[in-house]
């Protein structure tokens, strides 16, 4: 296994009980806009790809046949069960693996969705291209992560954020380079959006080792001015907030 891998599977293991009641990862509006843009319909055979505590398979698994959830992280699944069994949901079924290597047949679902996931993965052309195999002709791949703006120097600052944050961070990339790698797999791009949430620091902060929050404090302290007002950092009762970008995107492989 990779590097970033191993250290992503010890990371999410560590922090898996955060992701079952994280109010980001459980946001009704977020996980409704995600189901709106895919428009599944009740034959789908759908793959939660990264599923963590199963937050997106959950949402999902009113609105079709069947969802396959995979993750590295035992520990992410085990949460991802519990809360399954709660919740008596039946078409939902969790798998072990590793989105570099899919333990599935191609052409295998319908729709493929991964949220929150891909700035984790250590070769996302890779994990498009496995994606791309596992999908039927016509199936569409919906995709929501973290992202930054088309600028140097807030690309910069972000990812090392991000990176001092959960050290098995790869990369948040821009939409123009998800346009150029989804491309680059052959895939159709029906829609790359981005949006902005202005969040508390403590979203970085919460989990994290000392040096890594001395880290963060130290590099937001050395932005300039200009940068400052392009990430919104601002104190909102008490609490010191600044944007993060994300993005949404919609590909299909052609039929
Ligand atoms: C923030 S959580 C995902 C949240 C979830 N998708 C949701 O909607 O609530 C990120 C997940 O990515 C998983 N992950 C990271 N690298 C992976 C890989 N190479 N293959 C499969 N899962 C991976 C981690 O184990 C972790 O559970």
């Amino acid at each position: 296994m990779h590097n970033t891998e191993t250290a992503a599977r010890k990371i999410f293991g560590a922090r898996a009980s955060k992701y079952t009641t994280s109010a980001s990862h459980t946001d009704p509006q977020a996980l409704a806009q995600l189901i709106a843009l895919c428009a599944p319909d009740a034959s789908c055979e759908a793959l939660d790809i990264a599923t963590g505590t199963g937050h997106t398979a959950f949402a999902f698994a009113p609105h079709v046949r069947s969802v396959i959830g995979i993750d590295l992280t035992p520990e992410m699944l085990a949460e991802a069960r519990h809360l399954q069994a709660a919740r008596a949901i039946a078409n939902v079924d969790f798998r072990i693996a590793d989105v570099h290597q899919l333990p599935f047949r191609d052409a295998s679902f319908d729709l493929i969705t991964c949220r929150r996931a891909a700035h984790h993965f250590s070769d996302l052309a890779r994990a498009l291209a496995e994606m791309r195999r596992v999908l039927c002709a016509g199936g569409r791949i919906v995709i929501d992560d973290r992202s930054v703006p088309e600028d140097d120097a807030l690309d910069a600052v972000m990812n090392e954020l991000d990176y001092y944050h959960d050290e098995s961070h790869v990369r948040e990339y821009r939409p123009s380079e998800w346009r150029q790698m989804l491309q680059a797999q052959g895939l159709e791009v029906d829609q790359i959006e981005t949006y902005i949430k202005h969040r508390p620091l403590t979203s970085l902060t919460d989990g994290v080792s000392p040096e890594n929050v001395r880290k963060i404090h130290h590099r937001l302290e050395r932005l300039n001015s200009e940068q400052k007002k392009a990430m919104n950092l601002a104190m909102v009762a008490d609490q010191l907030y600044l944007n993060h970008w994300y993005v949404m995107l919609a590909a299909r492989k052609p039929g």
